[in-house]
C-alpha cells in the first residue's frame, strides 16, 4: 500500500515549479490532493496530469481572505479532513500552528507575493477530523 494512501493534501501554488511537482509526488505516494493557484487553464492541466481520481482544484488566491474561506468550505463540503499542507505559494513568518495569526502573513511583493502561512490558519480550520497532520511551508526567497 502507498505511504499516503487515504491521505488527504492541499498544496498552493500548485500550477508550476515546486508546487507542482510536490503535488505529484504527494499524488504519486497515494494522497488525494487539492491544488490551489489563481490560474484556471494551469490548475486544470495539473490535475489532469494528475489524475481526476485522485486531485481536484480550487482556483483562490491566498492573499484574499474570501478565497481563502471559500477553499476551506469547498474542503469541508467534499467530508475530507486535511492531513497535509504545503503552503507553497509566496513568503512567510515561521510559527507554530494554533499561533498564526493573519499579521503573521508576510506581504512581501514578490512574483508570489502569496501569504503561504495563510493556509496553515487554513489547514487548522479544514482539520475537522481528528488527525495528527502536519503543515510545511518553503523557505522564503
Ligand atoms: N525556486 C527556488 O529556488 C525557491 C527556493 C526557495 C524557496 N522558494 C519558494 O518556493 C515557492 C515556490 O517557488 P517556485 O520556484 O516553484 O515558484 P513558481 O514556479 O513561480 O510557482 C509559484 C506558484 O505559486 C502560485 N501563486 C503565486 N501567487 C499566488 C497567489 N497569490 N495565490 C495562489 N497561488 C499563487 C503560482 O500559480 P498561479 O500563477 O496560477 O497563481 C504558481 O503555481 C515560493 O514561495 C518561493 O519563494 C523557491
Amino acid at each position: 500500500m502507498s505511504s499516503l494512501a487515504g491521505k488527504t493534501a492541499l498544496v498552493t501554488g500548485a500550477t508550476s515549479g515546486i508546487g507542482l511537482a510536490g503535488a505529484r509526488a504527494l499524488a504519486q505516494d497515494g494522497a488525494y490532493v487539492f491544488l490551489v493557484g489563481r490560474r484556471e487553464e494551469a490548475l486544470e492541466e495539473a490535475v489532469a496530469g494528475i489524475g481526476a481520481g485522485q486531485a481536484s482544484f480550487i482556483r483562490a488566491d491566498v492573499t484574499e481572505q474570501s478565497d481563502l474561506d471559500r477553499v476551506s468550505s469547498t474542503i469541508e463540503a467534499t467530508g475530507r479532513g486535511l492531513d497535509i499542507v504545503f503552503a507553497n505559494a509566496g513568503t512567510a513568518e515561521v510559527a507554530p500552528l494554533g499561533h498564526i495569526t493573519w499579521g503573521t502573513t508576510s506581504t512581501r511583493s514578490t512574483p508570489t507575493s502569496a501569504g503561504s502561512s495563510s493556509p496553515c490558519r487554513l489547514h487548522s480550520r479544514c482539520s475537522m477530523k481528528a488527525r495528527r497532520s502536519s503543515c510545511a511551508v518553503p523557505p522564503a526567497t
